[in-house]
């Protein structure tokens, strides 16, 4: 089991679309408590009570086959090498910034969509996350025989892609509660998350199926 925590910051911005009340932005102390049994996390949660009024808690989980709950595989693109990590996620001291939001899902929404269109929200496959253009990578210049974009202008991997949000790249391990995604993200400067989010506000399709009820940033001090 590990827990992690980080102490509030600001500078996070309200987006258009977050749908956040006021017990459920910002917060002082972030207390991220993870493992593989659902009873010893929650007793943990329970002891581990600081002193404080409690904004919010949630409980998440990981599919095995890390979907969604809209059935998407999800945290693919992320660092993986540890010059990656040095370069996006830890600052010098060894310390990284987290944001966490709650984002409520209409599932039922998405998922009365045919297939083809889900996959189009998000630029890749539903059964196996091959990028629409094919391929490893996603590849936002391949175009059709029409002259079309294969990815969506609209879809979630262009409009969060770090080339087209001009933002780096995060470290984001998201989890799913009952309702959603508890999306979290790390990053060594608030602003990547900042930068990507504002792309996505200004035309995700994914959008029209996710709002955030909780939105909050933190330091997260080194480990030693
Ligand atoms: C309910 C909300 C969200 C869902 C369900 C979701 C789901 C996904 C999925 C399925 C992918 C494709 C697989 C992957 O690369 O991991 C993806 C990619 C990505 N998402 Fe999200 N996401 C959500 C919100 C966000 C938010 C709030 C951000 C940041 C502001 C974000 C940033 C990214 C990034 C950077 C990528 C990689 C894009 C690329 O380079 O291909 N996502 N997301």
């Amino acid at each position: 089991m590990t827990v992690t925590y980080g102490h509030g910051i600001d500078g996070l911005p309200e987006f258009p679309g977050d749908a956040v009340l006021p017990q459920d932005l910002g917060g002082r102390l972030f207390l991220q408590i993870c493992g593989d049994d659902p009873d010893a996390v929650r007793d943990a949660a329970t002891r581990l009570r600081p002193d404080g009024r409690l904004r919010w808690r949630e409980q998440g989980f990981c599919n095995s086959d890390r979907t969604n709950g809209l059935g998407f595989q999800d945290g693919i693109v992320v660092p993986k090498t540890a010059e990656e990590f040095d370069q996006e996620v830890w600052l010098p001291d060894g310390s990284t910034i987290a944001v966490v939001r709650r984002m409520k899902l209409d599932v039922a929404a998405f998922t009365a969509m045919p297939v083809a269109d889900q996959e189009r929200v998000f630029g890749r496959r539903k059964h196996d996350a091959v990028p629409l253009s094919g391929g490893e990578e996603v590849d936002l210049s391949a175009k059709t025989p029409d002259g079309e974009y294969v990815i969506p202008a609209d879809a979630h991997v262009r409009r969060a892609h770090p080339l087209t949000a001009g933002a780096g790249l995060m470290l984001r391990r998201s989890y799913n509660y009952a309702e959603g995604l508890l999306f979290i993200s790390y990053q060594r400067e608030l602003k990547t998350f900042v930068n990507t989010m504002y792309r996505m506000v200004d035309g995700d399709a994914l959008l029209r199926y996710a709002t955030t009820t909780s939105s909050a940033a933190f330091r997260i001090p080194p480990l030693n």
